[in-house]
């Protein structure tokens, strides 16, 4: 949530800060800002997207080799002009750009009102620049960095922050607490983001700041310490992301590109992990916590939106498998509820950006309450993963599109594999049994493209419901969270109402909504549920409701009963959640196309939420 930038360096910093923001704009793009410093400072900040910001300064003066930047998801006070970053103290010394929440923002604002300041937005970030000020203007030693960490040791909350200050003026102040920052380390220059995708255009050398990191950068050097002031080494670290990945590549939308990545996306997940011959897996991120898991008594999966549709996927495929008891908990419900942990469960963090917040602190409190914590995450280096006793990356690229896709098949390819795996080394899957579903997980990428090749026959069909209020979607088995995740893309992307239910609970109530303007989108592929999908397609008709369902290839008596059909290739049920979603990340997106919304930044949303 929210994008920070920053530089110091011998280049204009203006185009490197603004090309930053551009990149991490997916993170929150409500309002933004940039502060440049030259022979004095300049501020220029506004509501709404970046473009805005660059209009606003393409008449303004835009030099400066110092500068930092922000890009906002609003959290305290609206999307307006003066609740923009950066912002600046009262006095006019420092000036701040802030990703996280100040959760005592309050009454240290109360505080400093008494003290006498006063305050030009409703921000948390205003009241931690003054603070800092504050902090500042009457401590003997007239120290910026010294101000920063005392003011910091008063905050509760979590912070990625950028500062300047006027009175050294050759220096960027970074510091971080839950919120993540990134250090891109140039030739006599520095790069500072919220991710790694604004540095790698310039360098592949980067320092991911820990929690209490404080860096102190000047042209020159880069001064790591902690928030006690004790000196830190800086573990610089090589990241490996190419440019090309941060581009449309010749799409109209970073959603149409992501989706159509997933042949490539899914085979990077298994690939060197599927044995050449199909016989084995091998997962080189469990092979230290593997006796855990072969001893587990429970495992519970933990995740946020798209990421905890994967997790349900994952509990059909565990228990099926692997015969293990799974619960998947939201993280944001599980790490306030008091839950019942032990040593004996293993819990698995699912996360795209390894950021969100919710998950990151599930992920604390489990491991607080001795169980073995695993992460399946995207983004290498973020925070879960560093958190967590081993797991698997999804190597799915970097996902831009603010609603997720690569990263959902990503995600249910590693839980297919890891439910093939250790249901094979616990004894309950046979080993015929496992090498099927790894043979059938190795002819996934190729059939995505079969599906890929109807795009247009789905384009028609979302011609034909775009003008829809509300959407039902319904599944069983495996397939219901590909039903709630079908829902979830289409309701983010085309702000079109949608609900996914398992099918057999719509008599206990959706029932209701059903008559000849509903479109029911079904996901029915051919499992040991399908007859009674079928029965249930039927209970709609019968109510006049439009039926779009998702079918395995050749099914004749479906193409009968429905108003329109999405074929897949035929597939073992294992993987049919890796191909029955296809179709509807393609419907969701042309919806959202011919409504003329916002497909890769729709409204209200940010990629990395860094709030709870
Ligand atoms: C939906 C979407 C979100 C994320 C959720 C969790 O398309 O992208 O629901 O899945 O915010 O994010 P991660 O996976 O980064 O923890």
């Amino acid at each position: 949530m929210c994008g920070i930038v920053g530089y110091i360096g011998d280049k204009n910093a203006y185009p490197i800060l603004i090309n930053g923001l551009k990149m991490l704009e997916y993170r929150g793009y409500d309002s933004s800002g940039i502060a440049l410093l030259g022979d004095e400072q300049r501020v220029y900040k506004c509501q709404g997207k970046i473009a805005n910001l660059e209009e606003l300064v393409s008449d303004k003066d835009t030099s400066g080799k110092i500068g930092i930047g922000h890009t906002r998801w609003a959290t305290h006070g609206e999307p307006t002009d003066q609740n923009a970053h950066p912002h600046t103290s009262m006095n006019g010394h420092f000036t701040l750009v802030h990703n996280g929440i100040i959760e005592n923002y309050s009454r240290l604002r109360d505080d400093l009102i008494e003290l006498g300041y006063t305050f030009q937005s409703q921000t948390d970030t205003e009241v931690l620049v003054n603070l800092i000020e504050y902090v500042y203007l009457n401590s003997e030693e007239k120290s910026a960095e010294i101000a920063v960490r005392a003011a910091l040791k008063k905050v509760v909350g979590a912070y990625g922050i950028v500062i300047v200050c006027n009175e050294e003026p050759n220096k960027l102040i970074a510091a971080r607490k839950g919120s993540p920052l990134v250090i891109g380390i140039g030739n006599d220059e520095y790069f500072l983001a919220s991710d790694a995708t604004p540095i790698v255009g310039y360098t592949n050398q980067v320092l991911y700041l820990n929690d209490h990191d404080v860096a102190i950068i000047e042209r020159g050097s880069l001064t790591l310490k902690n928030i006690n002031n004790d000196p830190l080494v800086a573990k610089i670290k090589q990241v490996d992301l190419s440019i090309g990945e941060l581009q449309k590549n010749g799409y109209d939308h970073f959603m149409l590109k992501e989706i159509f990545e997933q042949p490539n996306t899914i085979e990077q997940s298994f690939k060197g992990r599927i044995k050449t011959d199909n016989s084995d897996i091998v997962l080189g991120g469990l092979h230290n916590v593997m006796p855990k898991l072969m001893d587990a008594r429970r495992l519970i999966i933990i995740g946020c939106g798209t990421s905890w549709h994967a997790g349900l996927v994952g509990e059909y495929l565990f228990e099926e498998y692997c015969r293990i008891p799974v619960e998947v908990e939201y993280a944001s419900e599980f790490r306030y509820r008091n839950p019942i942990i032990d040593e004996d469960d293993v819990v698995i963090a699912i996360s795209q950006s390894g950021e969100t917040a919710d998950t990151l602190a599930a992920v604390k409190l489990a491991k607080e309450r001795g169980a073995t914590v695993l992460g399946i995450c995207n983004v290498v280096g973020s925070s879960i993963p560093r958190e967590t006793d081993g797991g698997v990356y999804i190597h799915a690229g970097v996902e831009i599109g603010v609603a997720s896709t690569k990263a959902f098949t990503a995600q249910v390819t590693i839980l297919t594999m890891m439910a093939a795996l250790l249901g094979k080394e616990r004894g309950k899957l046979s080993l015929e049994d496992y090498r099927v579903i790894i043979q059938e997980l190795s002819e996934v990428p190729e059939k995505i493209k079969t599906i890929l090749k109807t795009t247009d026959h789905i384009r028609k069909v979302a011609d034909k419901y775009k003008d829809a209020v509300n959407a039902l979607y319904l599944g069983r088995g495996a397939l219901f969270p590909v039903a709630l995740e079908g829902a979830l893309k289409l309701k983010e992307v085309s702000y079109l109402h949608a609900e996914g239910y398992a099918a057999a609970e719509m008599k206990h109530g959706p029932i209701a909504l059903v008559d000849d303007n509903l479109p029911v989108v079904v996901v029915a592929a051919k499992d040991r549920y399908y007859e009674k999908v079928v029965s249930n397609i039927q209970e709609v008709k019968a109510r006049k409701g439009n039926i779009i369902a998702v079918v395995s290839e050749g099914d004749t008596q479906l193409d009968k009963m429905c108003d329109d059909i999405f074929e897949i290739p035929r597939s073992h049920p294992a993987v049919a959640p890796l191909l029955t979603i296809i179709p509807l990340q393609l419907f969701a997106y042309y919806v959202a196309i011919l409504r003329g919304t916002d497909v890769d930044q729709p409204r209200n949303l940010a990629k990395s939420v860094t709030v709870e």
